[in-house]
């Protein structure tokens, strides 16, 4: 048992992607920080966003606008009040930005300054971006921004286990008071409280095999908060990106829809353009509707893949706005300004999540939730592209004018239970963390991937409880690493996507199940909400 003493801040802010660091440097420089990252601070979903972040930013453009095509993406599931919440604050938050200091591509002349460039679902151009790399060069400009306040201690390759709750501890309402948290490198277990804690820590789509996210993004946050007693919703909508790069050695490298955006046209093998048929919008139509179709023809003709051609444009054109991918892409022999470039789809973006009210407040006292952990009620059945990062921005905001409502009147720390291993051993079988992972990943591509069926959802679920009882038992017995705790969240958000895309008897945006084919009103307006069994409903009587 280690029982060094606990580490104390106001704030406690796993992750460090857009989310956690926007709410970092939000809160005044009073207010004692802590950030943790599983790995290096910059690695994370953030870090590899292409497209942009949407905004209103042109005359011709109108919120109204902004909110419609995102209810109309969201297939009737999306939280109006939110929607419009996140557009209004959109150019205030790109605001925020320019002045930390990121530089987004410019046009002149054009009424915002900024080259606007246009993605699915958009009826207008209203994604500001640098170039093709937009999330580089925003989490390395709030990295650098973080960096140098000094009420921020930065805690990288830190990994949190669980949440420490009162409840434990004697305080009946049950509050978040901190984290256990994995230091890497020291292979030791470390305890931090705080006054506030706050999960930032992205998506899940690496329960699948075939992903456009990093390694980190394994539903941490989600799987902590429903093991404290949040409620989950919508899990069963899970982002299929129409357009990875299918190489063998380009492991997880997105192709941005911005590239259809301006111009580009998927085609069969044999040069055919097959998009028009499936929607009016073709190449633009949401990207539930794209990858479907991708699907359905792949499966159809027996291809490993289909094409994305942008070379009709001129050659300066394509290096100008699209100079990553035309670099990644040479690396592979690919000419993207002469060749058309192999794509598949993968896992992309989680839309359901920890359930929060608007001001990022969650289930629990004490806990809030910003980002791709978070439901937040703005991308309903399917998100629109580029509107997460500006989620990311707006609740990152939203928090911080919560919290630091709240920290005046907050309870003192109060002193907690340090972890206990006394009757854990090291594992002498780590081979079933691998072949479990495997099994996992595999399992949900196959079974519960961009088309569903009952039968495939119950062998999905037949095999999750299986998988769950054996890394229960496992965690239990041995002491913790990186892969187990990753594992067994994993485990946990597939558990909730599986029990998420049975609820939902009906096809609606990104759940699609052959043996419910079409929409049912009876699902209008209705998330799928899981509720844990330790949930304690908040008294708001008080
Ligand atoms: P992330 O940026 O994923 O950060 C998560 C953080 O949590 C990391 O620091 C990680 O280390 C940490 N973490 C996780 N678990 C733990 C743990 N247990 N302990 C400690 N730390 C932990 N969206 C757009 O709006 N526009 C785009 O152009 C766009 N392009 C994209 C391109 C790609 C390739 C991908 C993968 C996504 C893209 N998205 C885009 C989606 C968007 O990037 C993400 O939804 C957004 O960046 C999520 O930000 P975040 O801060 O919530 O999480
Ligand atoms: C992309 O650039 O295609 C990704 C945009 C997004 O996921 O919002």
């Amino acid at each position: 048992m280690h029982r060094k003493t606990p580490k104390q801040f106001d704030v406690l802010i796993i992750g460090s992607g857009a989310a956690g660091l926007s709410l970092a440097l939000h809160l005044p420089q009073s207010v004692q920080i802590a950030v943790i990252a599983k790995r290096a601070l910059n690695e994370g979903n953030t870090f590899y966003a292409q497209g942009g972040i949407s905004a209103v930013m042109d005359v011709e453009d109108s919120v109204e606008s902004h909110v419609a095509d995102t209810l109309d993406a969201g297939a009737g599931l999306c939280d109006e009040e939110t929607v419009r919440l996140v557009v209004e604050k959109g150019p205030e938050n790109i605001q925020w930005l320019l002045d930390e200091g990121v530089d987004f591509t410019r046009e002149s002349p054009s009424a915002s300054g900024y080259h606007l460039t246009r993605e699915g679902g958009h009826s207008h151009r209203r994604v500001i971006h640098a170039a093709d790399a937009t999330g580089q060069v925003v989490e390395s400009r709030l990295e650098s921004q973080v960096r140098e306040r000094k009420n921020i201690t930065l805690f990288e390759h830190h990994n949190a286990i669980d949440l420490i709750m009162g409840g434990k501890q004697g305080i009946p309402e049950n509050p978040c008071l901190g984290a256990y948290i994995l230091d890497r490198r020291a292979g030791q277990v470390r305890t931090f409280v705080a006054r506030f804690t706050v999960l930032a820590t992205g998506g899940a789509s690496k329960v699948y095999l075939y992903t456009s996210n990093p390694d980190v993004s394994t539903g941490d946050g989600i799987a902590m908060a429903w093991r404290a007693g949040c409620r989950v919703a919508n899990m069963e909508f899970i982002q299929f990106h129409p357009t990875c790069l299918y190489h063998p050695h380009a492991k997880s490298f997105l192709i941005t829809e911005a590239l259809r955006g301006e111009g580009g046209r998927l085609l069969l093998p044999d040069g055919t353009r097959f998009m028009p048929q499936f929607d009016k919008r073709a190449e633009l139509a949401p990207r539930d509707i794209v990858a479907r179709a991708i699907d359905h023809e792949m499966k159809r003709i027996g291809a490993d893949c289909v094409y994305l051609d942008i070379s009709h444009k001129p050659a300066d054109f394509i290096r100008g706005h699209f100079p990553n991918i035309h670099a990644k892409c040479l690396e592979f022999g690919i000419d993207i300004t002469r060749d058309p470039i192999p794509v598949v789809p993968a896992a992309h973006y989680t839309c359901g999540g920890v359930i929060t009210d608007l001001k990022a407040k969650t289930d629990v006292p004490n806990l809030f939730a910003i980002g791709e952990t978070s439901y937040t009620g703005l991308h309903g059945a399917n998100r629109m592209a580029s509107n997460s990062l500006l989620e990311c921005l707006v609740y990152a905001q939203q928090a911080a004018l919560e919290i630091e409502h709240q920290l005046p009147a907050s309870a003192p720390l109060p002193v907690v239970s340090p972890w206990d291993e006394s009757r854990v051993t090291d594992s002498d079988e780590e081979v079933v963390v691998a072949h479990n992972w495997n099994e996992l990943r595999h399992f949900m591509w196959d079974y519960v991937g961009i088309v569903r069926s009952n039968k495939r959802l119950e062998r999905a679920k037949r095999r999750i409880n299986l998988l769950r009882h054996e890394i229960k038992e496992y965690y239990s017995n041995f002491r913790v690493t990186n892969d187990l705790l990753e594992l067994r969240n994993l485990v946990e958000v597939a558990y909730l996507i599986i029990n998420s895309a049975q609820h939902r008897k009906e096809s609606r945006g990104l759940h699609f199940n052959i043996d419910f084919p079409n929409r049912d009103d009876r699902f209008q307006r209705a998330p799928t909400v899981m509720i844990p069994d330790n949930y304690q409903p908040l008294d708001l009587s008080g």
